[in-house]
């Protein structure tokens, strides 16, 4: 080593953040999915059972077929206008979002972001509104004996009826006997929804959605989990959490408070076993994507149009660096997870990024502050420089065999495991700056694929390899995820299992 190497490295360890007890890179560590900030398929979706009409939550997207027509309806122009009844195939114009108020009570959410109204003079319904009030609140009615087959009754106590292809009216005030021939009745088809922390609280209501959760933030993560943790040779978690918890314990509905209990305990236990947590905001306010995980509400995506709201989130950032600044474990904060191009900005994520930064730095310049690249961009390279302006900061990656249209043709284990070896071990040093600023971090990652195949085989080389290129990440990796009915994103059966095995 030469004399420049040695004073660099002395240099380099002086002016990165150290701590006594959270360790230092490289990081190996298990992300805590699912427990904070609720997607429902991390536990097969159990945590919704007792969710009244549970087809039918915010963000679920129906399409409604006239019997008598035979004929969609859809929002002309994609909103702004009349509903009409006329279409021969269902996409996007004729697909409708739910808000759920409750059980049996909806606004309809078009493509264009309009609400179906009810507009009392002409008894037409239209798509005009862009906040929902009263004129913009329906109920579904189901058949008992086949509940894709509904009426919808308006806010002016009648059915809305498709009696020509040219309008949809609330102006049908029978029963009926459900048949082909009743222009009221409509079939539904249901394209799926949503299954986030907004579904969850909305769905159960503030009481019962309490209860549901506190029981599974005790049950779900606890700190036998850090243990197993420490022993299996990792030495971090990254715990992703929703804005709310800063308004905790009284956050704005349908949101519940607890949450930060829950996050209080991990950092005890994390000490306890001398683990390192890494906080990462995973809901910002308004979300930063479009999925369940951002805890929208129907998948539309708002975070950064605003200053309020970018302010907003750095005030939830200060909460969490005010509130554990002190705590030996704090290793990192991650400032936003998977922000999506291009609603997200460059300017605004850069904004956020150097005020969420200097947020945290007001309380404390120990722990590593964590920037995530936009998803969907095709120059990972876009805030590297950016990033690298801030001592301590570190540049946050997933890299997933999934998700992109690269995976489509790929059949073989063979495949996949050149895929990491080659491209992503390129994308990974093409983000890793020479003069360590920032660090990298490969924050996600599962043993997950498009191959079918049982063999623990295949699955211990896809694992190793991944762990081979990741470990070259100058901060280290995060497992998604550490608890997961489907065992191949649960890291605990995967190393309890031997295919996933970590040096010591
Ligand atoms: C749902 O909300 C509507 C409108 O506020 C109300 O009339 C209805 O009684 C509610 N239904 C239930 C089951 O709470
Ligand atoms: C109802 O429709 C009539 C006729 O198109 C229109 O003049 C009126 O403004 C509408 N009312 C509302 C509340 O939008
Ligand atoms: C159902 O009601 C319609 C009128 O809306 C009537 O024409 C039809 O005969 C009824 N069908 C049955 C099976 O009762
Ligand atoms: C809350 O739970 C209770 C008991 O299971 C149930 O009776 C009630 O209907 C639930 N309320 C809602 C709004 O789902
Ligand atoms: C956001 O915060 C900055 C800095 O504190 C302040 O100058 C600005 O006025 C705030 N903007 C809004 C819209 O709150
Ligand atoms: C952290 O430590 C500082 C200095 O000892 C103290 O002023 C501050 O109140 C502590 N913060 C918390 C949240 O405990
Ligand atoms: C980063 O710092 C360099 C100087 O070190 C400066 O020229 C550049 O403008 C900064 N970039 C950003 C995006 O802040
Ligand atoms: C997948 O294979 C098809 C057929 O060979 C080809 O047209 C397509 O471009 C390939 N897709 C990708 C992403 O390579
Ligand atoms: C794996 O199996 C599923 C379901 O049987 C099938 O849809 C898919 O095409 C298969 N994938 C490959 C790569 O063979
Ligand atoms: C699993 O795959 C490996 C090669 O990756 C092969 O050697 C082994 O025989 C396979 N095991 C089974 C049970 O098919
Ligand atoms: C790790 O990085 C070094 C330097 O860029 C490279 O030579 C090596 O192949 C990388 N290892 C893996 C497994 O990607
Ligand atoms: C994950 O795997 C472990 C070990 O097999 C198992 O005990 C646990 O129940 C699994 N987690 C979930 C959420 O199913």
């Amino acid at each position: 080593m030469g004399i420049i190497a040695l004073l660099l490295l002395i240099f380099s360890s002086w002016l990165l953040p150290n701590s006594d007890a959270a360790p230092k890179p490289p990081i190996r560590a298990v992300n805590l999915g699912g427990w904070l900030v609720t997607e429902g398929w991390i536990q097969g979706f159990s945590l919704f059972d007792g969710i009244h009409n549970n087809d039918l939550l915010d963000g679920t997207q129906l399409q409604f077929l006239s019997v008598t027509q035979n004929r969609y309806l859809v929002a002309d122009g994609g909103g702004g206008g009349a509903i009409l009844a006329d279409r021969t195939s269902a996409s996007s114009w004729e697909t409708f979002r739910l808000w759920r108020i409750n059980e049996t009570t909806f606004n309809f959410r078009v493509n264009g972001g309009q609400f179906w109204g009810l507009n009392s003079t002409t008894g037409v319904v239209v798509a005009k509104a862009t906040t929902p009030g009263p004129s913009e609140t329906f109920q579904i009615v189901r058949r008992d004996t086949d509940k894709s087959r509904v009426r919808i009754r308006a806010p002016n106590g009648l059915f809305l009826q498709a009696k020509t292809m040219a309008s949809v009216t609330a102006d049908y005030g029978q029963n009926t006997n459900w048949s082909d021939s009743d222009p009221s009745v409509f079939v539904a088809n249901n394209l799926g929804s949503l299954y986030g922390e907004y579904q969850l609280c909305n769905g159960y209501g503030l009481a019962n959605a309490t209860q549901v959760l506190k029981k599974h933030w005790s049950t779900f993560i606890n700190e036998k989990d850090f243990s197993f943790i420490a022993s299996s040779g990792l030495n971090a978690v990254r715990i992703p959490v929703g804005w709310w918890i800063a308004s905790d314990p009284n956050p704005p509905l349908p949101f519940v408070g607890g949450s930060l209990q829950a996050l209080d305990n991990a950092f005890r236990w994390a000490q306890n076993y001398s683990i390192g947590v890494i906080v990462d905001l995973h809901a910002a306010p308004g979300s930063q994507n479009p999925y369940e995980h951002s805890a929208t509400r129907d998948g539309s995506q708002q975070w950064g149009t605003n200053d309020a709201n970018i302010n907003q989130t750095v005030q939830v950032i200060e909460f969490l660096a005010t509130r554990y600044a002190n705590s030996t474990a704090l290793l990192a904060i991650e400032l936003l997870n998977e922000p999506l191009a291009p609603v997200t900005t460059l300017d605004s994520l850069m904004k956020y990024y150097k005020d969420g930064y200097y947020a945290v730095r007001r309380h404390t310049s120990t722990p590593y502050v964590i920037m995530s690249n936009r998803l969907n961009i095709n120059n990972q390279s876009e805030i590297l420089q950016f990033a690298g302006n801030f001592t301590g900061a570190v540049l946050d990656v997933h890299y997933y065999n999934l998700f992109s249209s690269v995976f489509d043709n790929f059949t073989t284990v063979q495949q996949n495991i050149d895929f990491v070896r080659n491209n992503r071990s390129a994308e990974l040093a093409a983000i890793t700056n020479k003069n360590g600023s920032p660090l990298t971090f490969v924050g996600e990652w599962s043993v997950a694929w498009g191959v079918n195949t049982t063999n623990a085989t295949d699955y211990q080389r896809f694992a190793q390899v991944q762990q081979d290129v990741y470990g070259n990440a100058t901060f280290g990796w995060a497992y998604w995820t550490l608890q997961n009915v489907n065992a191949v994103w649960n890291m605990t059966y995967l190393i309890k299992n031997g295919v996933i095995t970590l040096k010591r």
